[in-house]
C-alpha cells in the first residue's frame, strides 16, 4: 500500500526561504520515492482567515504555484491543486463542523493566544477574531480526512492541528459507528529546523521578517543577507555562533560537513561580513537556477492555471467518491 502524504501552504504572502527549506524542498524530495503518493495544495480558503486583501491572495496563489513548480514539483507525479477548486473540501468541512465539540476549538493554540493577547490589552476577549480563525482546524481536518491521507508533513506549530484532525476523525467514526476516516499522523522532519527571520524570530509571512525565495534577484538577496543582525564581535574574535541567524541559515542549505566547518570558522574568528558572503554564495547557488525557472513560470498565469486545474481534476475524482460515501454514512443520500 502506498503512503498518502498531504500538505498545504496558505496563500497569504510571498513564499520565503523558511517555506522552501522547511516545507517545499523536503516535500518534493519525498514525492520522488516510489512508495509515496503526494497531495500538495494551495490553501487559499485558509488564507482568508488572516488576509482580506484580494490582490495579495491572488498574487500569492500565482507565486506559490510557480514556486512549487520551479522547485521541482512534477505535476505528473504529485496531485497539485488549489483548495478552492475542490469544493468537496468545504462541503466536508461543514459535515465535520457538526461533529466537532466547541470545546475542542476553544483549546486550539492559535485561538487561545489571540484571546490571551486581547485580555492582556484590556479588550473584549473575542475582539477581532473571525469565525474562520475559530474554525480553521476543522477546514484543515477536511483537507486531510477527505483524501484519507496518512502522513502530514508540517512545521511544529501545526502539530496540534493534526491532533485535532485525528480527534475529529475518531469522533465521526464513533458517532456513525464506522471505521471510515483514516487517522492522520503529523510528520515533523528531524532534519528540518525552524529558520529564523531577519530579526531572529521564526521567519514568517506574518512577521515581515522574511527573505523572499524567488521574488528577489541575487542583488537583493545579497542586501537581505548583509542586513541580518549579528552580535558585535570583531573579525578575529571568537563568535558564539550556535544560535546565530547566519549559522542557522547556513545549516539549512548545506550538508553536515560544510556546516560544521562553517561553525568552526566562526568560532575561530571568521568575520561576520565574510560569513555573510559565504552564506549568500551558498543560498544563491541553490536558488539561482530555480529562480530563472520561476521568472518564466510567473509570467505565464494561464499555464499555471492549467496545471492547477488538471491537478484539481485528479483530486476531485477521489474527493467526489469519498464525499458521496460520507453523505451515505450520515444519511444525506439518494432516495
Ligand atoms: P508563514 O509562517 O510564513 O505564514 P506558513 O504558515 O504558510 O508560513 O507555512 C507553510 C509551511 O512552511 C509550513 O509547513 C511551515 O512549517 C513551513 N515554514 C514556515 N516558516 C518556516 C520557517 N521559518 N522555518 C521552517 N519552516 C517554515
Ligand atoms: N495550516 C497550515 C499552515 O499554516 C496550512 C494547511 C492548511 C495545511 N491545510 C493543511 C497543512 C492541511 C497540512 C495539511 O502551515
Amino acid at each position: 500500500m502506498k503512503q498518502r502524504i498531504l500538505t498545504g501552504i496558505t496563500t497569504s504572502g510571498t513564499p520565503h526561504l523558511g517555506n522552501y527549506a522547511g516545507a517545499i524542498r523536503p516535500a518534493i524530495k519525498n514525492s520522488n520515492l516510489s512508495n509515496i503518493e503526494s497531495f500538495f495544495f494551495l490553501a487559499d480558503y485558509h488564507a482568508l482567515v488572516k488576509c482580506q486583501d484580494a490582490n495579495r491572495i491572488h498574487q500569492s496563489c500565482l507565486q506559490l504555484a510557480a514556486t512549487w513548480l520551479a522547485s521541482g514539483l512534477n505535476p505528473e507525479k504529485v496531485i497539485f491543486y488549489r483548495q478552492s477548486d475542490v469544493i468537496e473540501i468545504t462541503e466536508l468541512s461543514w459535515i465535520l463542523t457538526c461533529v466537532t465539540n466547541k470545546g475542542l476549538m476553544n483549546r486550539a493554540h492559535a485561538y487561545k493566544s489571540l484571546i490571551d493577547q486581547n485580555i492582556l490589552n484590556g479588550l473584549d476577549k473575542d475582539y477581532g477574531i473571525n469565525m474562520g480563525l475559530y474554525n480553521y482546524p476543522i477546514l484543515m481536518a477536511a483537507d486531510i480526512l477527505l483524501f484519507k491521507a496518512n502522513r502530514i508533513p508540517v512545521g511544529r506549530d501545526q502539530l496540534q492541528h493534526i491532533e485535532i484532525a485525528r480527534d475529529i476523525a475518531i469522533k465521526f467514526n464513533n458517532i456513525y459507528e464506522v471505521n471510515y476516516f483514516v487517522l492522520p499522523e503529523a510528520y515533523i522532519s528531524k532534519d528540518v529546523e525552524i529558520l529564523p527571520g531577519l530579526d531572529g524570530r521564526k521567519m514568517s509571512k506574518s512577521y515581515n521578517n522574511t527573505i523572499p525565495l524567488f521574488e528577489c534577484n541575487s542583488k537583493d538577496l545579497y542586501k537581505y543577507i548583509m542586513s541580518i543582525v549579528t552580535d558585535s564581535s570583531k573579525p578575529g574574535e571568537y563568535k558564539e555562533s550556535k544560535n546565530s541567524i547566519i549559522y542557522l541559515l547556513y545549516k539549512a542549505f548545506s550538508n553536515h560537513e560544510d556546516s560544521s566547518q562553517f561553525y568552526k570558522d566562526l568560532n575561530q574568528g571568521m568575520s561576520w561580513k565574510e560569513a555573510k558572503l559565504s552564506l549568500f554564495n551558498l543560498i544563491n547557488r541553490e536558488i539561482e537556477p530555480m529562480r530563472e525557472k520561476y521568472i518564466e513560470l510567473i509570467s505565464k498565469p494561464s499555464f499555471l492555471k492549467e496545471i492547477l486545474l488538471n491537478g484539481a481534476k485528479k483530486a476531485k475524482i477521489i474527493a467526489q467518491k469519498n464525499i458521496n460515501q460520507v453523505k451515505e454514512i450520515i444519511g444525506i443520500n439518494d432516495f
